[in-house]
């Protein structure tokens, strides 16, 4: 495959702290850049990472029509890089692409851009535990036209930034609580595709639950308010007893896969897993008969992040004292272990650069 690489002349690698690095606040040298015009994706390129033209028109500015992925490139101890799990994460990018009426792209130039991406930014990749290269892939409408309709034009972008731990916390539990106003999503809206709108509608209830000293809001369904969702910035696991329960990917919340992937090394380990709706009023009942053993969040970002308290109405529950659960940790050491070359990967789910 053909792909035009225009280099930086001096990179801006020398001048990072890799030693404080914030998620989301670095960006390497270089992007990738595919455009959708003539009803076909045109030619790939890598360009500096730079200020783009835009109009003022431009119809995902006004309409949303737009749609993002995450991912990770890894750098194990022997220096071979790998990008875990990127088929998934296309499948995913056209489930998205799908609902919010964007073309589709095959598998072949989504992994051949990667990889050539990766390739020129591998100096970028951190080269210790617990960090990794960011990738967000994302596309958006290009037409300028103030008419509500689907774009006839995209552009589909890759910016990677090297990353630490999602939130400050790290791998201590993070705190919870209900929103009592506001929804995330609903079966049959926008929930279950990985775009822009889902994330603005949980910054006005973020910004709240951070007000009252929480981490963040664990979402309630928007029909009933009484069952859980997710977390927003993850899917959410909850062990009682012995079993490990999540919600269901019911058209509301989205299928995270890392969600997939404790899912299958949970069940490997022989944990009963169970996807069915689970009420808030539960959660806090199960922990008054001492059952609710562990509560963790999953995504590609956050990876394992144990939660530690959660409230709601008003009531509060601390869970394992506020400290992180046996399985939290024993899943956020497998998961990282196979991202990072340290186990064997019998899921094949590292896809590998070189
Ligand atoms: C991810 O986990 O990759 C996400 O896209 C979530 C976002 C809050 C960083």
């Amino acid at each position: 495959m053909e792909i035009e690489v225009k280099k930086v002349d001096i990179s801006k690698i020398k001048d990072i702290d890799f030693d404080n690095l914030q998620f989301g606040n670095v960006f390497s040298d270089h992007v990738l850049s595919i455009d959708y015009k003539d009803n076909k994706w045109q030619k790939p390129q890598i360009l500096p990472y730079g200020p783009m033209e835009i109009f003022p028109s431009l119809s995902s500015l006004h309409y949303g029509q737009t749609i993002f992925e995450g991912m990770k490139a890894f750098r194990a101890k022997d220096g071979k890089i790998s990008v875990f799990r990127p088929d998934r994460h296309h499948q995913r990018l056209n489930r998205s692409a799908r609902r919010l009426c964007i073309p589709e792209m095959s598998y072949e130039l989504f992994i051949n851009t990667l990889t050539q991406l990766i390739k020129v930014e591998s100096d970028w990749i951190p080269d210790r535990r617990g960090y990794s290269l960011y990738l967000r892939p994302f596309t958006f409408a290009t037409d300028n036209f103030l008419g509500v309709k689907i774009s006839d034009t995209y552009k589909y972008m890759i910016i990677s930034c090297p990353v630490g731990a999602y939130y400050k916390e790290g791998l201590n539990p993070i705190s919870l609580c209900t929103s009592g106003e506001y929804v995330r999503a609903v079966k049959g809206g926008l929930g279950e595709a990985k775009t822009p709108a889902n994330y603005a509608a949980s910054l006005l209830p973020a910004q709240e639950a951070k007000e009252k000293g929480f981490t963040q809001v664990i979402w309630l369904d928007g029909i009933e308010r009484k069952y859980i969702d997710e977390i927003g910035t993850t899917n959410i696991f909850f062990l009682i007893d012995n079993q490990l329960i999540t919600p269901p990917l019911d058209g509301a919340i989205l299928e995270g896969i890392t969600r997939d992937s404790v899912i299958t090394v949970a069940k490997d380990w022989g944990i009963e897993v169970i996807e069915r709706r689970i009420s808030i009023d539960e959660v806090f009942e199960m922990n008054q008969q001492n059952r609710l053993k562990d509560i963790f969040g999953t995504g590609t970002a956050a990876v394992i992040s144990p939660v530690g308290k959660i409230e709601h109405l008003g009531k509060e529950i601390i869970i394992n004292n506020g400290k992180i659960g046996d399985l939290s940790q024993k899943m956020y050491d497998e998961i990282t272990a196979i991202q990072y070359g340290e186990k064997e990967d019998k899921f094949n789910w590292n896809y590998h650069i070189y």
